[in-house]
């Protein structure tokens, strides 16, 4: 049986690199495509359990500004897949009071698959629950370039000053702004890698890396990372308390 978790170290911030839907349908000898409508039913699995459990901000990586390189008709998939399950989703994520918000580049993606992501997460910005946050078009370089390219704009027309150019002010130039830094990484299918995402939110996160494949990250799988996330020491660079003196 497993031990509860401690409703007192609850996580605030989780953010996941969903990575293994391609090989998870190659072991059954199904198409990619396959896979990745496999991984999408545990994309709701897993927003039901960090919403039950009190998680604030669900982190999600769907796609990456480097997965472009993909085949195009793979491409086509993924961004047909994503608008149809938001839209399918809908009533749920309005019950359940998710809100979602889309974290990446506009630009380089269809009008078309754009518009209808920002539709629907217009018609949940009321929402006061979970906020998913979901990471689409998204690389981490190019949100740093961003944030220098306006950042620097901003100080041009005197809007900024930089002189008071702060870390809390490179926060608040990134997609991210306004959510608070993610506590807990998770990537499936056993690489161990960050692949451009959140190199600077991810400064102080904890790390779990897992040979699970995405289309079996079941409930119980993140029940047991949250777990393991309770056990780790944060120490942000100080000294224990049992240590000092
Ligand atoms: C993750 O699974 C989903 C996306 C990157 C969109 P992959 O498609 O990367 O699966 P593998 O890594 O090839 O198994
Ligand atoms: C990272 O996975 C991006 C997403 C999960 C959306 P990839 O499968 O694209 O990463 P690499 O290529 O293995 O580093
Ligand atoms: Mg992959």
């Amino acid at each position: 049986m497993m031990v509860d978790l401690d409703p007192k170290r609850i996580p605030q911030h989780v953010a996941i690199i969903m990575d293994g839907n391609g090989r998870w349908a190659k072991k059954r000898g199904l198409t990619r495509p396959q896979g990745h409508l496999e991984g999408v039913k545990r994309v709701g699995e897993v927003m039901d359990v960090a919403r039950e459990m009190g998680i604030k901000v669900l982190t999600l990586f769907a796609f990456s500004t480097e997965n472009w390189n993909r085949p195009q008709s793979e491409v086509e998939g993924i961004m047909k897949t994503m608008c149809l399950v938001l839209n399918n989703q809908m009533s749920k994520l309005q019950r359940d009071n998710i809100r979602v918000r889309l974290c990446g580049r506009r630009e380089g993606v269809p009008d078309k698959v754009w518009n209808e992501l920002e539709a629907v997460i217009h018609k949940l910005d009321k929402n006061t629950g979970l906020t998913v946050n979901l990471a689409f078009n998204y690389g981490s370089r190019g949100e740093i370039v961003d944030a220098i390219k306006n950042i620097a704009k901003d100080v041009v027309i005197g809007k900024l000053s930089q002189k008071t150019i702060s870390e809390e002010t490179v926060g608040r130039y990134l997609y991210t702004k306004d959510l608070p830094d993610p506590d807990l990484l998770i990537r499936t299918s056993g690489e161990q890698r960050i692949s451009n995402f959140l190199l600077w939110q991810l400064s102080y996160a904890e790390f779990l890396f897992t040979e699970v494949l995405w289309p079996d990250f079941t409930k119980n799988e993140f029940k047991k990372a949250i777990l393991d996330y309770q056990k780790r020491d944060r120490r942000f660079g100080k000294v224990v308390s049992h240590q000092q003196g």
